[in-house]
């Protein structure tokens, strides 16, 4: 459940071709090298547990404080790069964390469990791992989501499948 609870930010289309590009320098790797040492495992852990949407971007629940301030402040000694790519990884897992628990909850009650169980990667393609569907082409036609959100949602999926 918890993974996908406390959400609350919009997703521009702009930061969505950040993250397709910085994927390719596999950006969870900077929150598993650099912050899983002292804070949980996982960044979808850490932002549910953790963080919470405020009109500044994320903040620390406990401080209130900006994350990117903390960042910033050399917290994690990530370089400036580093930074907006977590940054905007952090924001990614939060909107749609957001999506789902308003759209998919309701039948399938944690995102986490529901990729592990139900879902597959094969070829790097998600599918129904009982079904043999493709998901992303499902999803044009189930849980009530756009063209765009539908991809948002295969990639949160996708993700849910490729964090060990
Ligand atoms: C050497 C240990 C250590 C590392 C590495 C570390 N942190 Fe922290 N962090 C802490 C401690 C201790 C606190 C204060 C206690 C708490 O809130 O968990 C903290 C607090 C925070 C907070 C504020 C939480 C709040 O509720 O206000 C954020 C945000 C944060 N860390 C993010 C990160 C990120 C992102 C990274 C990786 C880039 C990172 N930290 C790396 C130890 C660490
Ligand atoms: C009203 C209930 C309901 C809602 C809301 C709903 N689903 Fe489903 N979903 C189902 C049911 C029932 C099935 C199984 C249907 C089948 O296999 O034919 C299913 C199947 C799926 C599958 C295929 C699983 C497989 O094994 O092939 C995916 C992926 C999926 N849902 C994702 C989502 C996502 C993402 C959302 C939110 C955007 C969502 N669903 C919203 C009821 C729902």
């Amino acid at each position: 459940m918890k993974q996908f609870f406390h959400i609350g930010i919009a997703i521009s289309v702009a930061f969505w071709a950040v993250f397709l590009n910085a994927q390719q320098s596999d950006p969870h790797l900077i929150y598993e090298e650099n912050c899983a040492e002292c804070h949980v495992p996982h960044a979808g852990d850490f932002v549910s547990d953790k963080l919470v949407a405020t009109d500044d971007g994320l903040a620390g629940k406990a401080s209130g404080r900006p994350v990117i301030d903390y960042l910033k402040a050399g917290h994690g000694k990530l370089s400036d790069q580093e930074i907006d790519v977590l940054i905007e990884q952090f924001e990614f897992i939060q909107g749609t964390g957001r999506l789902f628990k308003e759209k998919c909850i309701i039948c399938h009650d944690n995102a986490a469990k529901f990729a592990r169980l139900k879902l597959i990667l094969r070829d790097d393609i998600l599918t129904g791992r009982y079904t043999d569907r493709d998901v992303a082409e499902f999803l044009l036609q189930h849980g009530r989501l756009d063209a765009f959100e539908a991809q948002k949602m295969v990639e949160v999926l996708k993700r849910q499948l490729q964090v060990r």
